[in-house]
């Protein structure tokens, strides 16, 4: 065991402390041998690494929380926000930057609980997802006092709209779909549920934290995409993440409105204070600057060109793999997915005997309930036969099953 860390008594040296956390670094999961399928999304391109990088650094020490004393920073959120808008349709100015998709979840909650109390009078409000939502509903739901309503999928793995239907009270304040939910990388049915929504003036937001900034380009290179975002009548809030496919540093999420009044709901003002109006219009107060820089320098960088060339790398680096998983004897995807994440699994073998082999080898499969889970990003196009010949091993050669259960984050 070793003891718990205290403040040195005497500052230490810095290339002491760099290769210390060198060394540390080393031991942390190889995301870019390819090795890793969620956590990180590895664009397979250093000069966009070492640009955001840059831009990171630069903008390392400046705070967000207050706009007008950073006017480049200022213009760069709302360049972001105005560029997410304009591909999902909305208002440039009906969103904000938040730190994450967390962040951005939270916010459309508190949003659609103070909507359904200041303009229907409803004092407890309910938030009703389907059971693939992401937990960061859970979360929000927790933390933010409302009761949460689950309503079980249908065997496809998409939201069952007769169930939410069912499920509709006079107290729903919010409706939730996912463009596509994490589990099994399938879009839930957003027209048919909005619909439901809109019909009773009940909010409904699209959970497009993964498919935000990567399902557009899918739909521009003529694959099937559900529809989803706010071409869809009913849907009133989209977030979506530009840490994950939009390919920028941990930090950059957005959210955006069907309406600047809507968004009006999130800003916080408050004039009680001696030390004068605090004003903020996310729940974070001191905000980094650094993930707002990052993300606009990743987009303007990557442009409409630039993602749909990765958007068809990631495609095609999803249908081998898929073909090839579905090709080994005993394993199969588990759901047709609808984007570059699916869940794989088997009804004859121990997967998670399988999964054991794949980690001996190095590879970090996420496991889930019903199998183990991929989420594609450029860089696996790299590493399909390898990891395909790996798996094909596992399947054929595996023993006992270690026990190793299915879990995702942890707490310290
Ligand atoms: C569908 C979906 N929604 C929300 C989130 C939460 O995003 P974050 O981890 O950035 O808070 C995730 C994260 O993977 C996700 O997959």
């Amino acid at each position: 065991m070793t003891e718990p860390a205290r403040i040195p008594e005497h500052g230490r040296n810095a290339a002491e402390l760099l290769a210390t956390i060198e060394a540390r670094h080393a031991e942390d999961i190889d995301w870019r041998g390819g090795r890793a399928f969620s956590l990180v999304y590895n664009v397979d391109d250093h000069e966009h690494e070492e640009l955001i990088e840059q831009v990171g650094v630069r903008y390392l020490h400046d705070n967000a929380l207050n706009p007008f004393k950073y006017p480049s920073v200022l213009q760069m959120e709302l360049d972001v926000i105005a560029m997410a808008a304009n591909l999902l349709g909305t208002a440039p100015n009906a969103g904000a930057v938040s730190s994450g998709g967390t962040e951005s979840i939270f916010l459309a909650v508190q949003v659609a609980r103070d909507h359904a109390r200041r303009e229907r009078g409803i004092a407890e409000p309910q938030l009703l997802t389907p059971a693939t939502a992401h937990p960061a509903f859970a979360k929000a739901a927790k933390y933010l006092d409302i009761e949460h309503v689950l309503v079980p999928v249908g065997p496809d793995g998409r939201a069952d709209v007769a169930a939410t239907e069912a499920a509709i009270t006079e107290r729903t304040g919010l409706v939730v779909g996912s463009a596509p939910c994490y589990p099994y990388g399938v879009i839930d049915p957003i027209a048919e549920l909005a619909g439901l929504a809109a019909e009773r003036g009940i909010l409904f937001h699209t959970d497009a934290c993964l498919g935000g900034w990567l399902l557009p380009w899918w739909e521009r290179l003529g694959r099937e995409v559900p529809p989803w975002d706010f071409r869809v009548p009913g849907v009133t809030s989209i977030s979506a993440d530009v840490h994950k496919y939009g390919y920028t540093f941990k930090g950059a999420s957005v959210v955006l409105y069907r309406s600047r009044e809507l968004l009006q709901h999130q800003f916080f003002w408050y004039d009680d204070w001696p030390g004068g109006l605090y004003a903020s219009g996310t729940s974070a107060g001191t905000r980094s600057a650094a993930p707002i820089a990052g993300a606009w320098a990743a987009i303007n960088h990557l442009g409409q060109d630039g993602y749909l060339r990765l958007a068809e790398v990631v495609a095609a680096t999803t249908d081998r793999l898929r073909a090839g998983i579905d090709a080994i004897d005993g394993l199969r995807v588990t759901h047709d997915p609808d984007m570059s994440l699916f869940e794989f699994g088997s009804d004859t073998l121990d997967i998670g005997a399988v999964a054991d082999v794949m980690d001996d080898r190095g590879w970090n499969l996420d496991r889930q309930q019903g199998g183990l889970h991929l989420m594609i990003s450029p860089y696996h196009a790299h590493i399909v036969d390898r990891f395909l010949a790996d798996l094909a091993d596992a399947a054929a050669n595996h023993g006992e099953s270690r026990g190793v259960e299915a879990t995702y984050g942890g707490v310290v």
